[in-house]
């Protein structure tokens, strides 16, 4: 008679080949359910496209399909949210952020939105207001917070730990600081996770109030390692006006959820221009597509920042807007983001 226990003593033979321990004991293996001669396993895993989700299934298959009476065998994946993960397999605490006390990623759907310039200036804001900033360039793909800061390469290390960069009253790091801005960074997932968990331990951060994170658009491989290394992370969304770059951020939008990440806020960029001399505003793109995702979302819409040739200048020539012009129209939206940002995270 097939019973429960006795498909738990066959799967005590399938070991997780890392851990060299059985799936059963690293807690692995959910639910067993039984129905006549077919048996069902719940496999619990870190992500549904996990390469070992072959490797398990066929050994499950394997060892539980060898029972006398078993007829079928069917292997169900569940995936693991960040929190269920990180006990599951507590990893050892990243020593560069023990002291920080909130993160608050940028991210976006799409590439080319502002995500970079809304990090920086939010995180100048955030220091402006008196908190103690940090700025992590995570996008380790194409990182621009060098340029956009005008940072040379130089990096100083203290013991086995790298100092951040001191500019504008920010602590930062980049990838970008430690290759030549034309490098091409072409990384393979694992690596490229290693590489932001680095950033996050072997990086003296410090005391801070706030790490502002500029993530690579999309929900790739950088956002991933920081959804499961830091699952307190706020993520804040940028969009720009035009439906394509809602209907990306909309697949953002869900795929973060997915990961359990909470996004605080939406900022809509380059939503209007205004015009020279007269305070008339252009919707150069459509106008209200923030307020219609925020609507349908039910995520607050923090902002709207207009297109500003100051904010193209500080780009190039690595003086911010927050640093140019911090009480322009345009400096006086990024800081009113940065209070509604405060007021929620404190
Ligand atoms: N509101 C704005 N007004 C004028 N120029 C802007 C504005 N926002 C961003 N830009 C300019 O648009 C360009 C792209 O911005 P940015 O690099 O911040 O985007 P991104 O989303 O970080 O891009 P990527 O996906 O490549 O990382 C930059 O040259 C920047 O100076
Ligand atoms: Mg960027």
């Amino acid at each position: 008679m097939i019973n429960e226990q006795v498909v738990r003593d066959a799967l005590q033979s399938v070991l997780h080949p890392k851990l060299g321990k059985s799936l059963l004991d690293v807690g692995m293996i959910r639910d067993i359910i039984i129905k006549e001669s077919a048996v069902t396993v719940t496999l619990a895993l870190k992500s549904a496209t996990s390469p070992l989700r072959k490797l398990f299934t066929a050994e499950i298959e394997k060892v539980v399909g060898a029972l006398p009476e078993v007829v079928s065998v069917e292997v169900e994946v569940k995936v693991l949210s960040p929190e269920e993960y990180g006990q599951m397999f507590p990893q050892a605490p990243l020593k560069g952020i023990a002291e920080v006390n909130h993160f608050l990623a940028v991210a976006s759907g799409k590439g080319g939105v502002g995500k970079t310039t809304i990090a920086v200036n939010i995180a100048l804001a955030l220091a402006g207001q008196g908190y103690a900033v940090g700025l992590l360039d995570a996008d380790v793909y194409g990182p621009s917070i060098p340029v956009m800061l005008d940072l040379s390469h130089a990096m100083e290390q203290e013991n086995d730990m790298i100092l951040p960069r001191e500019k504008y009253g920010l602590r930062i790091m980049s990838l970008g600081m430690t290759a030549g801005e034309t490098d091409a960074f072409i990384w393979r997932g694992p690596l490229v996770s290693k590489m932001i968990r680095q950033l996050l331990d072997r990086v003296k951060w410090g005391t801070l109030d706030y790490l502002v994170i500029d993530l690579p658009p999309g929900t790739g491989d950088p956002s991933i390692t920081i959804a499961q290394s830091l699952p307190q992370c706020s993520i804040l969304m940028v969009t720009t006006p035009q439906e394509v770059a809602l209907a990306d951020v909309r697949r953002s939008i869900s795929l973060f959820k997915k990961i359990g990440q909470k996004i605080i806020g939406l900022v809509e960029n380059m939503s209007f221009f205004l015009c020279g001399h007269s305070s008339e505003r252009i919707d150069i793109f459509g106008s209200g597509g923030g307020e219609r995702l925020s609507r349908e979302t039910n995520i607050p819409l923090l902002g709207s920042i207009p297109l500003d040739l100051l904010i193209g200048q500080g780009g190039d020539n690595g003086v911010p807007l927050l640093v140019s012009a911090p009480d322009s129209s345009t400096g006086r939206v990024f800081q009113e983001i940065a209070r509604k940002i405060s007021d929620q995270l404190g």
